[in-house]
This record gives C-alpha cells, structure tokens and sequence, in this order.
C-alpha cells in the first residue's frame, strides 16, 4: 500500500460536517411536502390493477359522495395540456390520464381531490372502473415481448469472431440481473400552488431546472412562470432526476380547484408511477491467451423496457472500454414489455454490465488458475481499445494495491470451498469499480460581505450528498472565511441555474462554478488593495486571502474589512457562469431551459473516470445455506476528495447497495399478470443494519487537473459498480458453485452439497 493511501475513517473525523447535518437530525430541515399552506387540498392517485388493457367506463358516484371530496379528475381532463416529453426531465412520454389505454400495472387512472387526505383516500377507494384487460408481459422471459436491437449503441473494434475462434480459452457466459425499486425514504410528492397565473411546485427533484422546463412545456406556459422549490430531498438516486406524471396532474386540479393541492405518492404507489432499475440478461464472450491476456470482449445486453419510451443503458458501452482487449463487439436489444418505462438508479449502466464482466473475469481466472487480481494487472491499460484514448488519470491497479493488502487478500486459498470457520463455508471475492467523470455547465452566485459572511447560491440539490457542505468549503477556501461564516441556498429555480444532480456530475459542477465566482471576488478585492496599504506595492496577482485577510507574501496582510472600506463597498456579488471544456457554447442557455450538458467519460480528447477495487468476505452457512457478508474493503481513486467525510459516506452506502443487489433486492413481477407483487418495505427485501459487518473505505491519493477545475471526479455512484460482483465471486470461493444471477439467495446454493 502506497504511504499516503489510507483508511478513511480518521480523516473523515477530521472533515469538516455537513453544514446541514443538525437541521437534518433535529428534523429542522423543511421536504418538499412539509411546507405549510393556506387553504391546502389533498389528493390522492387512483393507479389501475391491471396492466394492459382499456378504461370502458369509470364510476364516479360513489366518490364524489363521500364528504370532503372536492373534485376527481380521470381521462379526458387534461384538454389543453401535453403529455410528458421522454428524455431527461421526464422518465416518461406518457400522459396517463391523456388515454383510456392502460399500458402498465399502477397507472394513474384518476386524481381525487379532497379537503383532508382520509377523505381522498376514502374517495379513491370508492372510484370504480371497468376495465377490458389483455394479456401483459412484465419480464423479459414473457411471452408478447419485442425485442428490438439498438443499432446507434452498437460498438466494434478489430475481427472480433475471427479472434475469438482462435483464442485458445473461450467463455461464453449468460447473466442475468433483476429489477430493483428505489426506495427513497422520502416518498414522492407534488404540492401544487398558482397565484395569478404563477405555478409554484414544490416537489422533491434532483433537477429543479429540469422540472420547471417539463412542467411548462406540459401546461404550455412560458417557464418563467414556473418555480420548483426543493430545499431538501429525502433521497433520490435517480428517481427524482425526471419528472413523473403527477405533477402535471396536481397542477391541473390545482388551477382547477383555485386552491394548493397536495399529492403524496404511496410507498405501494413509488413502485409504479415512477422509474425503476430495469432487469438485464446478458452474454459475455471472452477468448483468452493462457497467460491471461484477453484477446476478444464480446458482451451484448438484452434490457426490459416500456412499449412507450426506449429507455435503456448500454453499460457495455464501458465494459469493452474497461481493458486492453484486442478486438471488441457490443450490442444492445430493447426487450419492450407492459411496463412503466425505466430509468436512472445509482449508476444505471454501470450496476448491471460491469457486474457481468467481472463475474466473467472471475470465471476466467478460475479456468485459467491465476490470481484474480493479476488477472486485472495483466489486462490493465491506458488506452481504451475502441478510441484509442487514453485517460486523464487512472489508478485502477493502485486501488487493488491498497485494498488487497488491508482487506488481506493474500490469505485467500484460491482453491474454492477451501477455506472454512467451523460450520461456515469462508469466500473472498474482489471486483473493479469504475464510473465516469462527468462535468456539466453551472452557474454559481456568490455574496461576500465586510463582515466576512459568504452566502453561495446554485440551484443545485441536497439529495443526501452533501453538496450543500462541499460548496461550502469551496467558497470558505477560496475567500479565507471559516466554514461557519459560509451558508448556502439550494434547490429551487429563482437562483442561478445547476446541473441536473445525476450522473456523479454536482460536486465536480457546482464547485467549479462556485471557484470562477470566488475567484472573481478575490480579483476585485486584490485590485481594490490600495497600492500605499501594508500590502506594499506587491502584483495583486500574487497576493492571497487567508484567515480574513489578503496576504502579500509573509508578513504583509491587510484585514477585508479595510479592502472593504477602501472600495467604500458594504459587499461583493459576483455570479459565474461554468462551461467545462467541450460542452457546447450554448450550455448555459439550455441549462436555464432545463438542460443539463454533461461532458466527461469518453467524449473529449481523453477518457475520464475515477476508480476502485473492492474486495468482500461472504460466509455461507454450511447447512442452511445463509449467507453473511461480514467486510468489505473498497479503495477509490476519484481526484480530488473535498470532503473524506461527505465522500465516505457516499462510497459506503455505494458499496453496501451493491451487496444488497447481489443478495436481496428484486422488484417481482407475477408472470401471469405483469403486475408488481412486492411493492413495500414489507416485502421488498433491503438490507438493515445486522445485515452489514464491517465497510473498510479507503482513499487512494489522486491528482487529476485535467478533468475540471475543481480537480474532481465524482464519487456518488462509484461505491455500488463492482461491489455486486465481488459479492458474487466471494459466493462461488466459498461453495464452488456459480450463480450468474441476482439476488443470490439461499435456494440457488442448495445443491452445493
Ligand atoms: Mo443518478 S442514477 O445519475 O441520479
């Protein structure tokens, strides 16, 4: 292990906390559903009990008789109002209530209205419809799917088919992933309010900008009209990235109603009305050398997806990248069921793809009889085999290093089913980590006041990242003011436009938005210094701020306060404008209209994405088959980390989703029906605090400049690639046996003898 790598967990002490972490914890913090209004009307979502088919006829009597209804809406009630438009502002083109058509389980069939959220709920119970049901496929293997190859994803590089039929190790392996629920602890909720023609909604969204622009476009108003406020967000990771259609439909009974209404989502109905993590099979071809060399990557995805949208990932656009194979061949089928279209969920292509290719690679070190991790060195590169670029930074083999030799690897007996502790069977499996970088336009405004005080304003989101503290720091360092004199406001359109917060882009976006509006502060300030001051004479491009005051060199230092009085100023404003390289010269514009322009990965000159290793002990009970994950260690090498705590945090809980995806998490689908059959935290299986031992989170020093100004690679979606898999070639370690599926459970090891 490199010296300078270390375990996070003392320098996370060290970091500063987040600044609204008490606010949090004393529930002080205000949701988007907590905020107090006049005259507030309730509503409630009737969704369909079948998955595919027609509305003949919806019986209203009974609801509208119940006390406190004010008003239902169904089909035929949104004249004058647009369908959603798919794409990254909203996860779907379905306008529920703009058809009778039912083209998934759970969709909204009608809004009631209420003065009270018992007397909603009263009412939607008392909705009666008549349906004409068809037959639905929910699941990939069902029968009345299409499948539909994605030509635009298809990648190629060299013969592949010819190397691979000379190879002299050839692997042809099918996995399979399920479908997972984000299961947010905030639910989803829409607050509607109009005054005088001015929509304002508050709504949990990792995307307040974006909202604006789809809510507009739906209700055809100028955006201008619109603002989205959400100061907090009870968790996202990807759900809150689009908008769903229950905005729109707040707004509408809103507006017809002349009063604020207020729609919170079920838990029941999260599962439904909103994206999901879609299922996968996919086929990973691999010929080798006997030395491990890898000549040929074939890996071609199968995703399930809705009839309406063509939503899917393409994650082996990255897997043919990730080594040094000679030849590559990637392709990519929409498979469309009677499903609600899919979507974002915490490294949506990552999770499944890399999954497959490190189980693969596990598969071939077995057969080949070498380590797994000289397995990983030997097909290490620093050119991507399809565009021949190379990478900013890539520390992937010093992550295996440093975890490796903290988690203990050398213990490992290679041999599987070899190592035991009494009644339990021992297995060790490690995995590779990687994410893209991604960077996008931001804009950033930032007040600095004499009396020292910083307030930055972005309209980026608090979706448990942190980013509200991180932005902090930035303008803390760059102005020389303590943390505590730094507050921040977020997460609502009337400031200065940010990113959608996806993609692991906000940290890297927003405090390089929020450095140019510092840095042009402190421009203003070194030039007000008055030339005869205790600065000297010195090159205001010399001079520093530090402590609350600008330096010139060691001992000459002039307070702010007196900057201040010279320029005879009470405060300084500057706003900031961030474009990275290689977005495009309208980024800031479109960013305004809710569009998001990421840059990174693989789209510039070189290729930019942050790295680890993870390595896992499982124990499988040798009788009952149970399986327990007591450690993981994860190394991670992302740039610049501006907050070990914050970042700690984020790569944890990463790394603890990928060992709930490889062990407990699928969103089950009756195959006879095509509708969800565990839609609760009842039966929707999530790990819990006795499920998970201990998570070693370690660092690996990296500098990288030139991915943005910050100096910053994302890490909030890096921490669940690669865990998965490293989850499930522990499994196989321990019982020999393999399974190429997720959830691993207790019955796939049965016959393990
Ligand atoms: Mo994330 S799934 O890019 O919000």
């Amino acid at each position: 292990m490199d010296d300078t790598t270390r375990s996070s967990r003392g320098e996370a002490d060290m970091a500063p906390p987040r600044i609204d972490g008490r606010l949090k914890v004393t529930g002080a913090c205000r949701y988007a559903a907590d905020f107090r209004l006049r005259g507030l009307a309730h509503a409630v979502m009737v969704t369909s009990d079948i998955a595919r088919g027609r509305i003949e006829a919806v019986d209203m009597d009974a609801a509208r008789a119940v006390p406190g209804v004010l008003d239902i809406l169904s089909h035929g009630d949104m004249e004058g109002v647009n369908p959603p438009g798919f794409g990254t502002s909203s996860f779907t083109s379905l306008g529920p209530l703009h058809t009778q058509d039912i083209v998934h389980d759970g969709q909204i069939v009608a809004l009631v209205v209420a003065e009270s959220y018992e007397a909603a709920c009263e009412g939607a119970e008392a909705v009666a419809i008549t349906y004409a049901r068809e037959p639905a496929a929910g699941t990939l293997s069902a029968d009345g799917v299409e499948v539909e190859e994605d030509e635009d994803s298809a990648v190629s590089t060299g013969d592949f088919d010819a190397i691979f039929a000379d190879a002299p190790v050839q692997l042809d392996l099918e996995y399979h992933t399920a479908s997972e629920t984000h299961n947010a602890i905030e639910l989803f909720s829409t607050t509607c309010v109009w005054e005088e023609g001015r929509l304002t909604v508050y709504e949990p969204s990792q995307n307040v900008f974006g909202f604006r622009g789809q809510i507009a476009a739906q209700l055809g108003i100028e955006p201008g009209l619109v603002r989205v406020i959400s100061p907090y967000v009870g968790g996202g990771f990807g759900s809150k990235g689009p908008i769903t259609p229950r905005t729109a439909i707040v707004a509408v009974a809103a507006r017809r109603l002349g009063r604020p209404v207020r729609c919170v989502a079920t838990r029941m109905q999260g599962y439904t009305t909103t994206s999901y993590r879609a299922e996968t099979r996919q086929r990973v071809r691999i010929g080798a050398h006997r030395d491990g060399r890898i000549a040929a990557f074939g890996h071609d995805g199968w995703e399930l997806t809705s009839r309406t949208d063509d939503y899917i990932t393409g994650g082996n656009d990255l897997t043919v990248r990730l080594y040094g194979y000679d030849a590559v061949c990637a392709r990519t089928y929409a498979v469309r069921t009677d499903r609600q279209t899919p979507g974002y969920m915490r490294s949506p292509p990552e999770t499944p793809y890399v999954f497959a290719l490190e189980t693969a690679l596990d598969e071939l070190a077995e057969k080949l009889r070498i380590d797994p991790v000289a397995l990983r060195r030997i097909n290490d590169t620093d050119i991507d085999p399809v565009s021949r670029k190379t990478y900013t930074s890539r520390s992937l083999m010093q992550c295996y290093d440093a975890a490796s030799d903290a988690f203990g690897w050398s213990r490992r007996n290679p041999a599987p089913r070899s190592m035991r502790d009494g009644e339990w069977l021992v297995g060790f499996g490690c995995a590779t980590a990687t994410y893209p970088t991604h960077v996008a336009a931001a804009t950033a405004r930032v007040r600095f006041g004499a009396d020292g005080s910083v307030l930055v304003e972005s309209a980026s989101h608090e979706i448990g990242t942190g980013i509200r503290t991180v932005a902090a720091q930035m303008a803390a360092e760059r102005l020389g003011v303590p943390l505590s004199s730094v507050s921040v406001a977020m997460g609502d359109t009337d400031l200065p436009p940010a990113p959608v917060s996806g993609g692991s882009n906000s940290t890297a976006s927003v405090c390089s938005a929020v450095m140019q509006a510092c840095d042009r502060i402190r421009d203003r300030l070194f030039r007000a210094a008055p030339a005869d001051s205790r600065l000297g004479n010195g090159d205001p491009d010399s001079f520093r701020i530090k402590d609350g005051a600008v330096r010139a060199g060691e001992n000459r230092i002039l307070g702010i306060e007196e900057v201040f009085r010279s320029m005879g100023a009470g405060m300084i404003e500057e706003y900031a404008e961030f474009v990275p390289a290689g977005a495009p010269d309208d980024a800031i514009r479109k960013l305004y209209d809710g569009k998001t322009s990421m840059v990174g990965e693989y789209m510039g000159s070189k290729l930019m994405y942050a790295f680890g290793a993870i390595f896992v002990e499982v124990r499988v009970h040798s009788r009952t088959r149970e399986i327990r994950v007591p450690r993981m260690t994860g190394a991670f090498a992302a740039g610049r980390i501006m907050n070990p705590r914050t970042a700690r945090s984020q790569l944890m809980g990463g790394m603890i989703w990928g060992m709930s995806c490889a062990l407990l998490e699928e969103t089950q689908i009756d195959p006879h029906t095509a509708r969800y059959v565990n839609r609760d935290l009842q039966d929707y299986l999530l790990p819990v605090n006795a499920d998970i031992g201990e998570v070693d989170v370690l660092f690996v020093p990296e500098e990288d400049n030139e991915v943005n100004p910050a100096g910053v690679k994302g890490l909030g979606e890096l921490g669940n690639v690669g865990t998965n898999a490293a989850v499930a070639n522990a499994v196989y370690h321990a019982t020999g046996k393999r399974v190429r599926h997720f959830p691993i459970r207790i019955e796939d090891l049965l016959e393990t003898g």
